[in-house]
């Protein structure tokens, strides 16, 4: 129910195919719609539930973080990064438009996550706007996911330290979770402790989200997964299976699944839909 939420308000927001240029603009849908798990939106609307948010005011959070993410999916894919050519099951934005499209797609992409937050006031209390258009910045930003992705490209064929590899995962893709809970958690009424609460348990749950990526690249299949599978390998990047095999980056998993489900069990409000989605993360196929 989430996901077609998401999906209508995603297709709100974007421009319309008509409008030019053209060619961008189609290119930013192919790129943003029918496809993914969203589960950056379904973690904001989670959070916001637990916190009493009203659902439409989440969409243009949960809705600003997917179009982020799906921004870090056209450029993660490009000839200059990762080089894949398929992506949920369709060719990549570059293969199916070119390089420079590609490249425009994630600079309009990121624009609009930001003109989403900015145009829908999205929560009563003064300054509460500002704080998510920060706390989204700089989980995006140098110091966030991209980041992150200049690690993740610095270290292909080296050997990082866990400490390295960790750092690198929590900012490559754990700062968009985090970002996602967080603006779910602000949109609505929750108190200090509870936004601390959630930000522990987004910590952990956005760790555990790549470390079953790095295991579903090296244990999936390309049908299945609807991106290449084994590419990690092919490319020597370092990840918990290439650091610690697949049998204790399985044990890690489970470890931060349970470390995400005490942080909720901490956590004073309703947060059932956040521990179902854990579960998810941890035991998804794709
Ligand atoms: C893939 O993200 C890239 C990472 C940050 C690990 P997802 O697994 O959420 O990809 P989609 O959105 O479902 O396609
Ligand atoms: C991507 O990590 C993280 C992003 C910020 C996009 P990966 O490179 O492992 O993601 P996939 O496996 O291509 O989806
Ligand atoms: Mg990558
Ligand atoms: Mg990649
Ligand atoms: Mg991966």
């Amino acid at each position: 129910m989430i996901q077609r939420r998401t999906e209508t308000a995603l297709e709100r927001y974007l421009p319309v195919p008509v409008t030019a240029p053209v060619r961008l603009h189609a290119a930013m849908r192919y790129s943003v719609l029918g496809g993914g798990k969203r589960m950056r939106p379904l973690l904001c609307h989670a959070a916001g539930e637990a916190v009493d948010a009203d659902p439409q005011q989440v969409d243009s959070a949960a809705c600003a973080v997917e179009l982020i993410h799906a921004y870090s999916l056209v450029h993660d894919d490009l000839p200059c990064m990762d080089n894949d050519v398929l992506r949920r099951g369709r060719p990549t934005c570059h293969v199916e438009y070119d390089e420079a499209t590609a490249l425009l797609v994630g600079d309009a992409l990121q624009t609009l996550a930001f003109q989403l937050l900015a145009e829908h006031p999205a929560a009563p209390a003064p300054g509460r706007q500002l704080t998510m258009l920060t706390l989204l910045a700089q989980a995006a930003g140098s110091r966030g996911m991209a980041g992150g992705q200049a690690i993740d490209l610095a270290a292909v064929g080296m050997a990082l330290s866990i400490e390295e590899l960790e750092f690198m995962h929590i900012h490559k893709t754990g700062a968009l979770i985090r970002a996602a809970v967080l603006l779910g958690a602000h949109t609505g009424a929750a108190d200090e402790a509870t936004l601390q609460g959630l930000g522990h348990f987004a910590n952990r749950a956005g760790l555990l989200f790549q470390v079953v990526d790095d295991i579903l690249d090296a244990e999936g299949s390309t049908v299945t997964l609807g991106k290449t599978a084994g590419k990690d390998a092919a490319q020597d990047k370092p990840t918990y299976v290439s650091m610690i095999g697949l049998e204790r980056a399985k044990e890690m998993a489970a470890r931060l699944r349970e470390e995400a489900h005490a942080a909720l069990a901490s956590i004073q409000v309703d947060t059932g839909r956040l521990a179902a989605l854990t579960d998810y993360i941890t035991e998804r196929n794709f």
